[in-house]
């Protein structure tokens, strides 16, 4: 085909799928059209680099229709705003804007607007959103090492635990999501649980027996109650207030953000400081939607994530802090376990560590003797 000619179609073609993705919205299709778009440019760019002599005129022309392409992310979470997670996921949109000059315009849609977590895994495989970031725990039914995290008394301190991420396990875990094509952009975090109920204090496990916690969707938090004598009903972030509310639990365990943020307070009395286990969240995407991007995109959202994550990490500790105090000002009982109560906890819930053991793998299971308390 005459060199003109084919500058020429390609550059239709990128005007009609870049108006087609500034005007779906990020809807269904965005996915594929996105893949489209890069993989018309890669193809057609390489072509003619390697077939014609006087490349330049025709590659800036391509670079310069591509650089007018708009992109529409869908980004579903199912926390409040004024949360650690809702806090960064705001600021990784405005970042995601400036950075592109606007041609990235990332939605973003909290409070489970869209989908609950495992629903939101789900989209993100079919294409319908772009980016999640569920706890480590709602991965549970896809993969199941990610439930690790929720092992009980893993980590010691949230620094350890972002460590812990950034090394071999977060490598292993890596590779386990990337197994199931799911691709990890960053690890958040939020903090550590604390427990609250209707009955009384929580001092020891024999405090909490008998008592129905709602658990995240996970086998080991399952198992971690039943090791402490509790019960545990596993259910979506979004019903549980109305479960407290209408007594079918009489107790959950959540970080103070999310406790306050959800208004628990308004519906449980005692609140135990237990930092007994992690809610950190993987901020995923799909690896076709990802890699199909153009690179300088992709290099301008990798930055504006690695920035949103650092904010996330500065604000996590910050926004507990002052909604512990607020859970108090709210006329919350708070009592702070001491070292004594803390043991007995630590040594009900060994046996939860055996159990998952062989679940887990020795590979997993060794690299996690570096941090069990
Ligand atoms: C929960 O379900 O309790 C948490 O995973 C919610 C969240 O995203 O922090």
């Amino acid at each position: 085909m005459n060199k003109k000619l084919l500058s020429l179609l390609l550059i239709g073609l990128l005007t009609v799928f870049g108006l087609m993705l500034v005007g779906c919205g990020g809807d269904d299709t965005t996915t594929d059209e996105t893949e489209a778009t890069e993989d018309t440019m890669t193809d057609d760019t390489a072509t003619e680099d390697t077939t014609t002599e006087d490349t330049t005129t025709e590659d800036t022309e391509a670079a310069a229709t591509s650089g007018d392409v708009e992109y529409t992310i869908k980004f579903a979470h199912v926390v409040a705003e004024n949360t650690p997670k809702g806090q960064a996921a705001i600021e990784f949109a405005r970042l995601a804007s400036e950075k592109t000059n606007g041609r990235v315009e990332v939605e973003v849609y909290p409070n489970s607007q869209l989908y609950n977590d495992d629903e939101a895994i789900e989209a993100l495989q079919l294409g319908t959103i772009h980016l999640a970031a569920p706890s480590f725990s709602k991965f549970t039914g896809f993969v199941k090492e990610m439930q690790v995290v929720d092992l009980p008394f893993l980590f010691e301190s949230v620094e350890q635990s972002r460590e812990a991420f950034a090394g071999p396990m977060g490598e292993f875990l890596n590779q386990k999501l990337a197994d199931s094509n799911i691709m990890l952009l960053a690890a958040w975090d939020n903090g550590f649980k604390q427990l609250t109920n209707n009955r009384g204090p929580i001092n020891t496990p024999a405090d909490a027996e008998n008592l129905k916690f709602r658990v995240q969707e996970s086998d080991v938090l399952v198992s971690q109650m039943q090791a402490w004598g509790a019960s545990a009903e596993p259910m979506a972030f979004s019903e549980v207030y109305n479960a407290l509310e209408q007594g079918v639990i009489d107790a959950q365990e959540n970080t103070y953000s999310n406790t306050y943020s959800q208004n628990y307070q308004d519906v449980q009395d005692y609140l135990t400081e237990s930092n007994h286990g992690l809610i950190a969240y993987a901020v995923v995407t799909n690896p076709d939607f990802w890699n199909g991007l153009p690179e300088d995109i992709r290099t301008a959202l990798d930055e504006a994530m690695a920035e949103a994550t650092e904010y996330n990490s500065t604000v996590a500790g910050e926004i507990n802090d002052e909604n512990k105090q607020q859970l108090v000002d709210a006329g919350m009982e708070l009592n702070e376990m001491d070292e004594e109560g803390l043991q007995a906890f630590r040594d009900a819930s060994y046996p939860v560590w055996d159990e998952y053991s062989d679940v887990f793998g020795e590979e997993l299971m060794t690299i996690l003797e570096d941090y069990r308390q």
